[in-house]
């Protein structure tokens, strides 16, 4: 009797999950996306974290140990984390791409929290961030603000949409690209910047998905790219790079 009871609770859960992968395929989707969206890139691929701005002028910061910290943390509490920038207690997180990180949606959280659960506790906790001189003059003039003080203006500058079509495509250049090339897409000024991104237009879809998947340029040369591409984005899936090339392709066409 006890037996089947059990048999029962065990059916109806199964019935209650409905169409969730199961939860290998879910870890492995995770830490595909922990690739792609650069977790592993700044918080290593055991989460144990590392020094990543040691300027103790401006900022001297680690990226937090989450293999340790996670566990204390609901799923609610990492949702929150990565698409406002703030911790349970409402402090600010700073250096994270909040303005893409707003754009991962229910499905990829899911596997992005089973991909992080499912990393066993391990080395040191880091100390918190410190603010030097500059740092603090600038945040007390207004000038500097954590990923989530800027975060209205960021979404006030992301580019408009193309049609229904391009809806996805929109969301995976903002959340994938927009970490380097900005939140509104059009990159930096400077040598060795992350251009904007209209110059994709040049590239068929197979030349994108080769820079993206190896540094390599059309003409076959080396991008500056290239370190990116071999740490995190050589994950993301055809599916996902069609959609991207597709969308850019249609925002250049627009913009005239
Ligand atoms: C550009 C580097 C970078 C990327 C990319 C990045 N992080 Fe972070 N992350 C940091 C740093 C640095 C901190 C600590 C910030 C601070 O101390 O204010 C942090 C803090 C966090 C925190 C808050 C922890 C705490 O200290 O309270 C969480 C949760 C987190 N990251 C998860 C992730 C996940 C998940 C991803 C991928 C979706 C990711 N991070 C991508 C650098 C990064
Ligand atoms: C982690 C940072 C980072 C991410 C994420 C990133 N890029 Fe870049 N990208 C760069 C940098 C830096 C350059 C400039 C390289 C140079 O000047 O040599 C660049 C250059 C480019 C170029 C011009 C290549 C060349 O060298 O001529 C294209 C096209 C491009 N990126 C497309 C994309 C697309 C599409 C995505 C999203 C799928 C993306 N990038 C995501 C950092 C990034």
């Amino acid at each position: 009797m006890a037996r089947a009871a059990s048999w029962l609770v065990a059916a109806l859960a199964v019935l209650v999950a409905g169409a969730a992968p199961p939860p290998s395929r879910a870890v492995a989707e995770g830490e595909r996306l922990a690739y792609t969206l650069g977790c592993i890139s700044c918080h290593d691929r055991d989460m144990t974290g590392h020094l990543v701005e040691e300027d103790r002028e401006r900022l001297y910061v680690w990226s937090t140990n989450l293999s340790r910290l996670l566990p204390r943390w609901r799923d609610a509490d990492i949702a929150r984390a990565l698409r406002a920038g703030k911790r349970p207690d409402g402090s600010d997180i700073w250096v994270m791409p909040v303005h893409s990180f707003r754009l991962i949606n229910a499905t990829e959280m899911r596997a992005l929290v089973a991909f992080l659960r499912s990393v066993p506790p391990s080395g040191d906790v880091h100390p918190p961030a410190v603010f030097g001189p500059r740092a603090l003059a600038a945040i007390a003039s207004g000038r500097a603000k954590s990923p989530a003080g800027f975060l209205a203006a960021d979404i006030a500058r992301a580019p408009p949409a193309v049609g229904p079509r391009h809806v996805e495509g929109r969301r995976l250049a903002l959340m994938i690209c927009g970490d380097c090339h900005g939140a509104d897409l059009k990159g930096y000024e400077g040598k060795g910047a992350p251009p904007d991104l209209v110059v994709t237009s040049a590239y068929g879809p197979a030349d994108l998905a080769r820079l993206l998947r190896t540094g390599r340029r059309p003409d076959g040369s080396e991008s500056g790219m290239a370190e990116y591409s071999r740490d995190r984005l050589f994950r993301l899936e055809d599916r996902e790079i069609a959609a991207i090339h597709a969308y850019l392709r249609a925002k250049a066409a627009t913009a005239g």
